[in-house]
């Protein structure tokens, strides 16, 4: 089967377990995933997907605050899936993590009422994004919600300095259309409507975005 070629967390499998210490104590973390978690408004009975789910630290928080809904979280990377079953396990919580090609999401068309994803926008090209998000809105239900949190238009030019060393570690072919602030036209490409970018935050490596959107079908 064709698989897509993927980004780590932190650019090299050697670095994957040093990503959880390392964002927390370099990022405001707990601020925008709580911030993106707010904005989604997530209801008991919702069915939401964390895309790049990561070392599930979203997910996680997700169920802290809303201990009803059905989570699934769903990564390209064996290794972080594999770390994200563990802590899941650890801590009893209820969230199917799910390891994919990066390509086909595993889950049939509108199955979702949440889609929640943060920091993984910049890792995906142009063409990959753009793919994703159509799979992204596929999986969504009608008036389903696409909310993000990744690396925006830099707000001024020291954020866009900063940003340089985004781009040092993850490249610059996947980051560049996000610090130049076309997420939210290729979110519009797509089909999604309603598109906000709701907050932004300047951290220690540039502009940080938080944006909404709803799928019309
Ligand atoms: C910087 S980490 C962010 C993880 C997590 N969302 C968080 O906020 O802590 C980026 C994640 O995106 C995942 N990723 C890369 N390409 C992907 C793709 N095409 N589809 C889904 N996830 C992908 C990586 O494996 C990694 O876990």
């Amino acid at each position: 089967m064709e698989k897509t070629n993927y980004i780590p967390a932190l650019r090299f499998n050697w670095l994957t377990k040093l990503y959880n210490p390392l964002i927390a104590f370099t990022m405001p973390e707990l601020k925008f995933k709580s911030a993106l978690i707010e904005q989604a408004n997530i209801l008991p009975h919702h069915h939401v997907l964390d895309f790049g789910v990561g070392t599930a630290t979203l997910s996680l928080l997700v169920r802290k605050t809303q201990p009803e809904c059905a989570i699934d979280g769903v990564d390209v990377d064996e290794k972080i899936v594999k770390i994200a079953k563990e802590k899941v396990e650890k801590e009893k919580a209820q969230i199917m993590i799910t390891k994919y090609d990066g390509i086909v999401l595993p889950y049939a068309d509108n199955s979702f009422d949440r889609v929640i994803t943060s920091l993984v926008f910049h890792h995906l090209d142009k063409d990959q994004k753009l793919n994703s998000l159509k799979e992204i809105k596929r999986v969504l239900k009608p008036n389903g919600e696409l909310h993000i949190a990744d690396w925006g238009k830099a707000a001024n030019p020291i954020m866009r300095g900063l940003f340089y060393l985004v781009q040092l570690l993850d490249g610059f072919k996947t980051t560049t259309d996000n610090v130049k602030g076309f997420l939210p036209s290729y979110i519009d490409t797509t089909g999604f409507s309603n598109i906000a970018n709701t907050t932004n935050y300047s951290t220690i490596f540039g502009t940080l975005s938080l944006y909404k959107s709803i799928v019309k079908k």
